[in-house]
């Protein structure tokens, strides 16, 4: 029962819960028109301290889609963040009048504090470099529904592996699914934490900096963007932003049931013209995250079947 319980990372639910969300994004999925009242009567809190698209705009389509109302901002200097009111102040009032709160915050560590202090669940929206539940289980479906199963596949993940919080998360939570095997691809200065690599153990992971040696080899192409925002230099930003560019040429390298995605926003490293190609499913997962999401509130708020 995921009911009143915070999600602050994936690993906060059961491996049960999780399905259990999955089989009812799908259920969703089967006849959306069924659920449009279920959360008739609920409010939601969207606090965007960080900039996002999907994440804050399939939330509150999610919630207006259940019949749910959503109050909230997506910069945070429009509140009273901007006269020095604290985190634990705002998530405090907030709690008083919404029913749940999704919340993004560049420190990491923020919504775990934040759901110290609240009266109603929490939703890390993101934090930092660190976790991303909402797109690991936007994720989770996506691969469920496409690949078939969450077990026997070896993962690529390309790009900025070292700030992406969305492959932080996903290796995290993979890591609980028999037969995962992966190959972490990325320049030598953007290798994903120790820390995740110690978890993973040795034998189920390779690193590598290239792509075109082992895309081949993949079940799933996982791409991100350099992020840009968590760079210290903007020249060192630069001379990385390009490392990756997956291109039809490397797309005919690759499996015929291989599925590429990117949780978006998309810089320069998938070339349009990849869009064309059947195995490009990244806007399909987005459709996937706001009915992921649709199941995540009206479960946490004790609604769903
Ligand atoms: C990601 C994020 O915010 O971490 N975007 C998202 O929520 N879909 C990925 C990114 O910003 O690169």
């Amino acid at each position: 029962m995921i009911k009143g319980k915070h999600l602050i990372e994936v690993n906060d639910f059961s491996l049960e819960e999780i399905e259990d969300l999955l089989d009812f994004a799908d259920t969703i999925i089967q006849d959306q028109s069924k659920y449009a009242g279920l959360c008739k009567g609920n409010l939601i809190a969207t606090l965007f301290y960080e900039p996002s698209t999907r994440t804050k705009f399939s939330f509150e389509s999610a919630a207006l889609r259940l019949g749910a109302k959503v109050i909230g901002f997506a910069d945070a200097m429009t509140s009273s963040v901007s006269k020095g009111e604290s985190l634990v102040d705002t998530i405090q009032t907030i709690s008083c009048y919404a029913d749940l709160i999704v919340m993004r915050h560049p420190k990491e560590g923020a919504p775990r504090l934040a759901s110290k202090y609240s009266q109603v669940p929490i939703i890390n929206g993101g934090d930092g470099g660190h976790q991303h539940p909402t797109q690991t289980l936007t994720d989770l479906l996506t691969i469920r529904a496409l690949k078939g199963s969450l077990s026997n596949l070896t993962i690529g993940l390309c790009g900025d592996l070292k700030f992406g919080r969305t492959t932080h998360s996903l290796t995290k939570t993979m890591l609980r699914y028999p037969d995962i095997r992966f190959i972490f691809i990325s320049p030598e200065e953007l290798r994903i934490s120790e820390y995740i690599k110690e978890e993973i153990g040795r034998d189920r992971y390779e690193e590598t900096n290239s792509l075109d040696n082992n895309i081949g080899k993949l079940d799933i192409l996982y791409m991100t963007r350099i992020q840009k925002e968590r760079f210290f230099s903007e020249q060192e930003y630069l001379r990385l932003k390009g490392y990756y560019i997956l291109d039809n040429n490397k797309m005919r390298m690759a499996k015929k049931d291989m599925i590429v995605m990117h949780p978006l926003p998309r810089v320069n490293e998938i070339a349009a013209e990849v869009d064309h190609d059947d195995r490009a499913v990244y806007f399909k997962q987005a459709r996937y995250g706001m009915y992921i999401r649709m199941a995540l509130i009206a479960k946490m708020l004790g609604k769903g079947e």
